[in-house]
């Protein structure tokens, strides 16, 4: 009987590093045997499961506003003016040079179909940078979060990688409800599929649990209530709440391999 998955939690990209060593110790494994979700409800990885749903070629997450234009500038080289889009948002607000925002509904099957995407966030691509040494990285939100869970206890099923690591990013490298509820929401899709004895939870991952189990589902209502909501509220973007609080409305679950995404 190979012995419990062990299901962590990291409330914000910058303790994702030290969940990863507690991984090892935890489990004896490295990086490279740890399942990571990567979480950004508000709103990076509801905008990467979006634009990627509708046709998006594959999207290049940038630590920095710099980074990603550098990147968009070198497939540009390589592919053609038109084969990229620059997006992303510091602190929720348009970047100097970048052709769109970190909105999930400006990402359209027109706008996004057949090109790439490179995006800079606040937060979310931050933590998609810190988990790029997991063995495998998928993408959640509230969008796919059935879908994401099926495709996290299979990665786990196949034996190889017996660690999940949700990996919140937070906010301004502290915790935030909307990811930690998420997190909750995955691990407890996960441990329906695998069995509660086939998973054993750190004391962060049951704290998760227990922040998911206490939304009584009206997952816009808590977006709104949350900090980052009001400051989206604040600047007029009240529909990106709404639409990142729809949950399971897709089944693509993005996966990240060599630093690009792809709807997996
Ligand atoms: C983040 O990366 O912290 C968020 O996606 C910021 C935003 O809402 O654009």
């Amino acid at each position: 009987m190979p012995d419990p998955i062990w299901c962590d939690v990291a409330l914000s990209h910058p303790e994702v590093p030290v969940r990863l060593i507690d991984a090892g110790r935890a489990r004896g494994a490295g990086p490279e045997n740890v399942v990571c979700g990567v979480i950004d409800v508000l709103r990076a990885t509801s905008t990467i499961v979006t634009a990627l749903g509708n046709g998006c070629a594959g999207i290049h997450p940038c630590p920095s506003p710099d980074a990603a234009r550098q990147k968009a500038a070198a497939l540009r080289a390589e592919s053609g003016e038109d084969s990229t889009l620059l997006g992303g948002e510091q602190d929720a607000k348009p970047l100097e040079g970048f052709d769109g925002g970190n909105s999930p509904l400006e990402y359209t099957p027109e706008r996004i179909g057949g090109r790439r995407l490179v995006l800079s966030t606040s937060n979310g691509t931050k933590t998609l940078a810190a988990a790029g040494g997991c063995g495998s990285v998928f993408i959640v939100s509230f969008a796919n979060m059935s879908a994401a869970a099926r495709r996290v206890a299979e990665e786990l099923g196949r034996g190889k990688n017996r660690t999940l690591l949700a990996a919140c990013s937070g906010r301004e490298g502290g915790y935030c409800g909307e990811d930690t509820a998420a997190a909750g929401l995955l691990i407890a899709g996960v441990r329906e599929i695998l069995g509660k004895n086939g998973v054993e939870l750190s004391d962060t991952a049951r704290a998760a649990l227990r922040v998911a189990e206490s939304i009584d589902g009206d997952y816009s209502g808590m977006l709104r209530e949350s900090q980052w909501g009001k400051h989206l509220a604040g600047l007029g973007l009240g529909a990106d709440i709404d639409f990142c609080g729809k949950m399971d409305w897709t089944g693509v679950v993005p996966r990240m391999e060599n630093g690009v995404i792809t709807p997996g």
